[in-house]
């Protein structure tokens, strides 16, 4: 089983739970991250939460491989986790050429930094996006990709290269893990999702209306063809995600090469459905209005997530109550989110 392992984003909503999950089950911990879009306060946070701190976090982008090298050089690492990557959407409909730069080029820089260093285990970031329009729900990994925007393409072109870099290095064992839409805290409050400028999600836009910081949630579209008419999504507690990667990390050595698996509940949520359980968790109304569709959006997407349950007899454990709940406990202790 690896002992040391090498989180990318580490500081990062998803990475800084993952690093409590791994910590709290005996692993260390490398973490790499430039702190674009995360805080360096989220490691501390992370240290006081598992009773422990990372072995190391270096501020490194990862297309500095100078730098990255000399990570790899100072610890003996034994399997890479790779979080770190831009996430907006709209976003990279604007500058793609920059996610393309740290999406793929980040991640070709560390399968480079992989091989040189004999590094034969990684779990990918990976996202439901790749599935663009989803035609039906459930998805199973086996349903058609056509990503939508230029994120989800970064995504998918890093799933494709690392399954090439897999045909060639038959040693190398890769999980690449389609999350749907990870949202929630650690339960403790201390650790939670602190965007940078206004939030491009629901639920950290729906925390900030509930603790004063914006006046509403702006529903996007109430003409979907779903029972409500807004959005459906498949939200899954960031704690059951990183539970994931951990039991990801104790099935890489089950086969070598690549392999795809959903990270979802397979319940489907609507926006009102979950402006009804946040408003229940802070025990107050949340204020909204419904506006006009958001460019891009999809009606519904929803996980299958038998692949995952079958491989590793592994499921999620948390419920829509305990996202909000959790969720709301971070913002209410962190109203401003993490200091600096
Ligand atoms: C998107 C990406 C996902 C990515 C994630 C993180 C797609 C299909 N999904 O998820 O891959 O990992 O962002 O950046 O591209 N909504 C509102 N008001 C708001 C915000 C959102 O009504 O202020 C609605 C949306 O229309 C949608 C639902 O809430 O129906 C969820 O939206 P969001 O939290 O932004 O996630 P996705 O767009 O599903």
């Amino acid at each position: 089983m690896p002992t040391t392992v090498l989180v990318t984003g580490g500081a990062g909503f998803i990475g800084s739970h993952t690093c409590v999950e791994l910590l709290t089950h005996g692993y260390d911990v490398v973490v790499v991250d430039d702190h674009s879009n995360s805080s360096p306060h989220a490691l501390e946070r992370v240290a006081k939460t598992a009773g422990r701190p990372v072995t190391a976090a270096y501020e490194t982008d990862l297309r500095d491989r100078r730098a990255l090298n000399a990570v790899f050089d100072a610890h003996r690492v034994d399997a890479v986790i790779h979080f770190a990557a831009r996430k907006a959407v709209g976003e990279s409909v604007q500058i793609p050429v920059a996610y393309y730069d740290t999406n793929v080029g980040g991640t070709t820089a560390l399968l480079a930094a992989m091989e040189q260093h004999d590094v034969r285990r990684l779990v990918f970031s990976s996202s439901c996006s790749v599935y663009g329009d989803a035609t039906k729900v459930p998805l199973t990994e086996a349903d058609p990709v056509a990503p939508t925007n230029p994120y989800a393409t970064t995504k998918l072109l890093c799933e494709r290269i690392t399954g090439d870099v897999c045909r060639r290095l038959p040693g190398l064992s890769v999980l690449a893990l389609r999350y749907f839409n990870p949202v929630g805290a650690h339960p403790s409050g201390h650790l939670g999702e602190d965007p940078r400028g206004v939030p491009n999600n629901v639920m950290p836009y729906l925390a900030q209306v509930a603790v004063g910081r914006r006046d509403r949630l702006r529903v996007f579209g109430d003409d979907y063809p779903t029972p409500d008419g807004t959005g459906v999504r498949d939200y899954i507690h960031v704690m059951d995600v990183a539970e994931g990667h951990r039991v990801a990390l104790e099935h890489l050595d089950d086969e070598h090469g690549m392999r795809v698996f959903n990270l979802g509940t397979g319940t489907g949520t609507s926006v009102l459905e979950l402006l009804a359980a946040f408003s229940a968790a802070c025990g107050r109304e949340i204020p909204h209005e419904i506006t006009g569709r958001r460019p891009g959006d999809v009606p519904a997407l929803v996980a299958d997530p038998g692949a995952v349950a079958r491989a590793w007899g592994w499921t999620t454990r948390r419920d829509l109550t305990d996202m909000c709940r959790d969720a709301w406990r971070f913002q209410e202790l962190n109203p401003s989110g993490y200091p600096g």
